[in-house]
């Protein structure tokens, strides 16, 4: 049922504000400053002896994995990294007891991600999962974990599903951080910030008209670059991805500080820049990158809290807390993919050569 969209994927996209109100529902414990999750399957004591968490994913679920790395160091102050789940299965990892191992997937049926949770579990690591489908394979072959309660998604190309597993990931952070060294007034801010979401959510897509005229102003472009630093890294590979998958557009993400070590090349005016730019510690510095690519004609789109001068045009998106940043900053990002392929006429529910869930290797 449509409920009116033309697509799927805009239904999707639109659903955003309820599907985080859902992951967020009867989990904040606002006593403690803390978050309850009932279905992690690991006491306190378990919990404070991690010494490292490794996130395994494919695709979309592979980038909302290294926003939650990020949140986890941030937050629980405990190393974190996430990794293609195929990349990990055929090098043969070193499998550490003390290692927290956290399988991400939207379907819960991906065979890459499934067949790493079988090789954890035959080498005795624990596995958590942060899944959508009730009752899939990766749900029931892990030993706890977090259901991300999205809803049902049924374009091939995810997004209100990528938003709830980074959220998902961020209650986890936390609930890591409070039995660590996160402070009462840290777990709170946090948790603020959680609440706001939904309603900041509501407020973005509120500004899809604004998207869609500057989807007109890109979709003609031959390649597209995305750039962003630490937080805002994942943000720029997640939207480089979604434009590819539905609009056929090529386009690179890069961590801006390494565009000075090559893909400036690349940079002219028929190749354009989205540029994720919180007003975060790293403003300066990308500021600096935006310099660079303006000095070579580039044109630029920038994500950011205030209209910045060397853009082009700014999307303007509202004020987090500082690590909650790419949950909001991903979104206008899937508003511009989906008008990008539909000025251009694509098959955005079933992009071509894809399919919603890859149970094959
Ligand atoms: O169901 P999963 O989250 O495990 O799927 C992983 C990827 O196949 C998936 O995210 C894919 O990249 C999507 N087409 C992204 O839009």
């Amino acid at each position: 049922d449509l409920a009116g969209h033309d697509t799927y994927m805009h239904k999707e996209i639109c659903e955003q504000a309820d599907a985080v109100d859902r992951v967020l529902r009867g989990r904040i414990e606002d006593r403690f400053s803390t978050v309850h999750l009932g279905g992690l399957n690991l006491d306190a004591r378990e919990a404070r002896a991690v010494r490292r968490v490794k996130i395994l994913g494919c695709g979309t679920s592979y980038h909302a994995g290294m926003i939650g790395a990020q949140l986890i160091e941030e937050l629980a102050r405990v190393p974190a990294d996430a990794e293609p789940a195929s990349e990990f299965r055929y090098r043969n990892p070193v499998v550490d007891p003390d290692t927290l191992y956290v399988a991400v997937s939207q379907s819960g049926e991906t065979y890459d991600v499934l067949a790493a949770v079988q090789e954890l579990k035959r080498k005795g690591a624990r596995v958590l999962g942060v899944v959508n489908v009730v009752g899939s394979a990766i749900a029931r072959e892990t030993d706890g974990g977090i259901y991300v309660h999205a809803g049902p998604e049924v374009c091939v190309v995810s997004t209100k599903c990528f938003t709830n597993t980074v959220v998902a990931f961020g209650l986890l952070a936390l609930h890591l951080g409070r039995i660590r060294d996160l402070s009462v007034a840290d777990g709170r801010r946090v948790i603020e910030g959680l609440r706001r979401l939904p309603d900041q959510i509501a407020e973005m897509l509120r500004g899809e008209d604004a998207i869609r005229t500057l989807a007109k102003e890109y979709a003609h472009a031959r390649s597209m670059m995305f750039i962003g630093r630490v937080r805002g890294y994942p943000v720029a590979r997640e939207a480089a991805l979604k434009l590819k998958e539905v609009s056929y557009i090529h386009a690179e993400a890069y961590p801006a500080s390494e565009l000075k070590h090559g893909p400036l090349a690349l940079i002219e005016p028929e190749v354009p820049t989205v540029a994720i730019v919180p007003d975060d510690e790293l403003l300066e510095k990308n500021r600096a990158a935006l310099e660079e690519i303006k000095a070579r004609e580039g044109r630029i789109l920038a994500v950011a809290h205030r209209r910045q001068d060397k853009a082009d045009h700014t999307i303007v998106v509202p004020r987090s807390e500082p690590e909650l940043d790419p949950i909001l900053m991903g979104i206008p990002l899937q508003l511009l993919a989906y008008h990008t392929a539909l000025e251009l006429g694509r098959d955005i529910d079933k992009p071509r050569n894809l399919a919603k869930s890859v149970t094959v290797e």
